[in-house]
Parts: C-alpha cells; sequence; structure tokens
C-alpha cells in the first residue's frame, strides 16, 4: 500500500486549495506564497471570532434556540470552491463555527490512478498494444469539467502517462474531443520507455460526460460514448480510463470486456470491483468508509457541543478513533480529506463491499450520553453511482452508530432549487449535510439558513 505521510497530503491538499493552477511553479508559486500567507492571516482571526461564537453556540444550544445561521453544517463530495479557478470558498467554509467540509485527498488520489495506469501498462506491455502500431492509446471519460476532483484525475492520468501540457501555469485539464492524428494542443504525445524500448502513448479521445440536461458525471453518456469512439477507432484503444467507477463500468460493459481492454475508474464501487476478477484493470478507494463517518461526526461533535477531533483523532468514549492512515485535516481550509488506496488485482478482495462501515469507527455510541438529533442531508444527484451506491449506504450505517435521524434528500443532479426547495422548514433540523449540484454555489443553502 503506498499511503503519502501526512506532511505531505497536506502540502498537496493546500497547494490544490490555493488555486488548481498554482501548483506548478515560478511565478505562480510566488502568488501562491502569497496567498497562503493572507489566508493564514485570515484564519487566525477567523478562529478568535470563532471560538467566541463556538461558545455562544453551545450556549444556545443548551437552551434550545439556536438560529439556523448557527447550526452545525458539513459540506461533503463538492468542496464549495470556484469551478473555473478551483481557489476554494473560504466564506462557505466558514459560514459559522460549526461549519466544515468532508471529502478527500484529490492529488495524492489522481496521482494514485495515474500511476496505478501506468504500471499495468508496463507489466502488461508485451499484449496491450492491440494493432501493434507501437502507439498505446487510450481514452478518457471526465466528470465534470468544473469539479476541482474531476479536474484533478484528469491532470493525475495525463502527469503520469507524459501526456499533461500546461496552461497557465497549471496541467491543462480540458477535453481533447477526438485526438487519434496526435494534433491537439490540450495533451501531447508522451512516451514511456519500457525494457529498453520506447512507446508512444497517445490520449485518442476524451470527453465530459453530461447530459443534455446538465446532469454530469454521466454513466450513460459514456456507454455511449465508447461506442461512437469504438466504431470509428475501436481497434486503436489499447486502454480505457475514467474519472469515476460509474462511468468506467458502463464503458467496460458496453464494449471494453468484450475486447478484453482494462479498463480503470475511481471509487472502488462493489461492482466495479467485482469486475476487477474480469478484466476491469483497476479502481481507486476514496475510503468512502471513512469519509461518510467523518460528515456524520462532525455533526454529532458540534451539537454535543465537545471537541472536534473526538472520534477522529482521539477516541471517543465508545473507542471509535481514526488514525493517521485514513485523513489528513486541513485547519484552515477547515476540511477534512480521507487518504486513497488503489484498488487492483493484487487486493481486490479486501474491497468487494463497498458499503462496509470503517471498523476503527464502527462502535455504538450511547443513547443518553448523546441524544437523537435531526439532520438535514442532500445528494447531488439521486442517479449518481457513488453516492447512491457507496456513500449514502454507508451514511445510513453509521446515523444509527451517531444517534442522528437523518432526512435524505436526493437531488436531480441539474438544478440546486430542485433541492433547496425541499428544505422549506430548516427550523425542524438540528444539523445540515449538504452536496451542492455545482461547487460554486453553497450561497443558495446558506442564504436560506441565513433568513
Ligand atoms: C466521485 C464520483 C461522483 C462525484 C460526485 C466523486 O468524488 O468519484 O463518482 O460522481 O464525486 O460529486
Amino acid at each position: 500500500m503506498r499511503l503519502m505521510k501526512k506532511a505531505t497530503a497536506v502540502a498537496m491538499a493546500s497547494c490544490m486549495a490555493l488555486s488548481l493552477a498554482a501548483c506548478g511553479g515560478g511565478e505562480a508559486e510566488t502568488t501562491a506564497a502569497a496567498a497562503a500567507e493572507t489566508t493564514a492571516a485570515a484564519a487566525e482571526e477567523a478562529a478568535d471570532t470563532t471560538e467566541a461564537a463556538a461558545e455562544e453556540t453551545t450556549a444556545a444550544a443548551a437552551s434550545g434556540e439556536v438560529a439556523n445561521k448557527d447550526k452545525p453544517l458539513v459540506w461533503f463530495n463538492r468542496q464549495p470552491s470556484n469551478s473555473s479557478t478551483g481557489e476554494l470558498d473560504m466564506a462557505a467554509l466558514s459560514f459559522n463555527a460549526n461549519t466544515y467540509y468532508v471529502g478527500f485527498d484529490a492529488n495524492q488520489g489522481a496521482e494514485l490512478q495515474g500511476t496505478m495506469v501506468r504500471d499495468y501498462i508496463e507489466a502488461n506491455i508485451d499484449t496491450i498494444d492491440r494493432n501493434g502500431d507501437g502507439v498505446i492509446g487510450y481514452v478518457l471519460a471526465i466528470g465534470d469539467i468544473g469539479h476541482n476532483d474531476s479536474i484533478a484525475r484528469t491532470r493525475g492520468v495525463r502527469n503520469a502517462l507524459g501526456t499533461a501540457v500546461e496552461a497557465n501555469g497549471a496541467v491543462d485539464s480540458t477535453p481533447v474531443g477526438t485526438n487519434t492524428d496526435g494534433s491537439s494542443t490540450y495533451v501531447q504525445d508522451g512516451t514511456l520507455e519500457i525494457n529498453g524500448k520506447t512507446y508512444t502513448v497517445r490520449e485518442l479521445a476524451s470527453q465530459e460526460m453530461k447530459t443534455a440536461a446538465g446532469a454530469t458525471w454521466d454513466a450513460p453518456t459514456a456507454g455511449n460514448a465508447i461506442g461512437t469512439w469504438a466504431a470509428s477507432f475501436g481497434e486503436s484503444i489499447d486502454v480505457v480510463v475514467s474519472n469515476n467507477d460509474g462511468m468506467g463500468m458502463s464503458m467496460f460493459n458496453a464494449w471494453a470486456k468484450d475486447q478484453g481492454v482494462p479498463t480503470f475508474g475511481y471509487d472502488a464501487n462493489s461492482d466495479a470491483v467485482a469486475a476487477i476478477a474480469e478484466g476491469y484493470g483497476g479502481t481507486i478507494s476514496q475510503h468512502a468508509d471513512v469519509q461518510a463517518y467523518l460528515t456524520l461526526r462532525v455533526l454529532r461533535n458540534a451539537l454535543d457541543g465537545v471537541d472536534i477531533d473526538t472520534g477522529i483523532g482521539t477516541a471517543d468514549d465508545a473507542g471509535n478513533v481514526l488514525s493517521e492512515n485514513e485523513y489528513v485535516y486541513n485547519e484552515e481550509q477547515r476540511s477534512y480529506y480521507a487518504l486513497n488506496v488503489a484498488v487492483t488485482a493484487d487486493n481486490y478482495q479486501d474491497y468487494l463491499d463497498s458499503t462496509v462501515t470503517f471498523p476503527a469507527v464502527s462502535n455504538q455510541l450511547d443513547a443518553t450520553a448523546h441524544p437523537t438529533k435531526k439532520v438535514w442531508l442532500n445528494i447531488y444527484n439521486a442517479a449518481d453511482n457513488f453516492l447512491s451506491a457507496t456513500y449514502q449506504p454507508l451514511l445510513q450505517k453509521y446515523d444509527d452508530l451517531l444517534n442522528l435521524e437523518v432526512e435524505y434528500i436526493g437531488g436531480d443532479g441539474q438544478t440546486e432549487s430542485n433541492i433547496t426547495n425541499r428544505l422549506g422548514n430548516p427550523s425542524q433540523y438540528d444539523a445540515f449535510a449538504i452536496n451542492m449540484v455545482k461547487t460554486d454555489n453553497a450561497a443558495s443553502y446558506t442564504g436560506l439558513l441565513s433568513q
């Protein structure tokens, strides 16, 4: 297992947060450093105000009259951020004293996914080039061009395969459309040296998998795309890569499985892990078992008025505790990031059920010390493969363990209003867990809570 040390992970996460564009070098680095200073100063100031506010909130909670704007709030899976620049929306992330984000370390995971694909190509070089033209061709399914996790994964694959080019100080993550002749300016032909021989690697095609109505990460769209691509240049496709398993499995089932073309995804959903036995190349676990726990745990802690680290870095009264192998906390960003693990033919047997709670945090809380509280939680798109097949089933197990009564709302993946319309009376709830349709739209929710 390749888990990176905590410090590196934090540095990468903060690099990502400052600006998706700022992790390259030169001028961009100076800007990033300046931004880091500003953020640090702002964070310090915020911390003072936050402490006072947190005391107030706890006092108000005890008297039973907490204003909606002061109730615990957790953003999860889609981090409040600018969808063009990746810059974090710190106003949303520090909306009140008990606001947090829970996600995963996007850069560490992206690097793992890219390395997994490259390792596979190297290990299978004798058979991978199906038409023997010396060019290893891959196609890439992109989830959402404005979602920083999706952008990071596209970059990770291009970096590892040598196809990345820089644009504005960062790796370009623009979809190429089709690039069978290697002329796209968003990517370049990469080279891999394997056993003394040089191979060309080409991104033959890539596209954002979005429906006409606007739903992103759309699996059926990916299934159609591979059909179109295969019909015109199928014999050149040696590897299929996807920003997630939902789209990856759709392409695998529609075409790649029958052709024996390895397909790589992300999420470690149960069906994708099982498919490794049938030629699916591999996937990345973003530790949804840890993320789902953290999503509800930060709310539980805020509602209990205890230190936020309780049951996370510090064991709680039931013995729940995580280790630094599973997550990092970035205080400045008020964000918890789960760490990723590659799941391949070597270890997939350990990941066959993606809905099993993480053992170290599966102890039931005592109902007297931690009485039932009501939480409103939404999933941006009820049809999202990862959130519906992996994340929500986990949340539903943890809500029992943490004595939280959660109302689950499933959105249409297209508009925020489809979701916010169903938060008619926030006063009925003690806390909120929000998964936005678009990372720019935090104000649609905080606005409602501020009324
Ligand atoms: C998952 C995708 C999912 C997306 C939704 C990502 O973290 O990997 O499968 O569609 O979240 O926001």
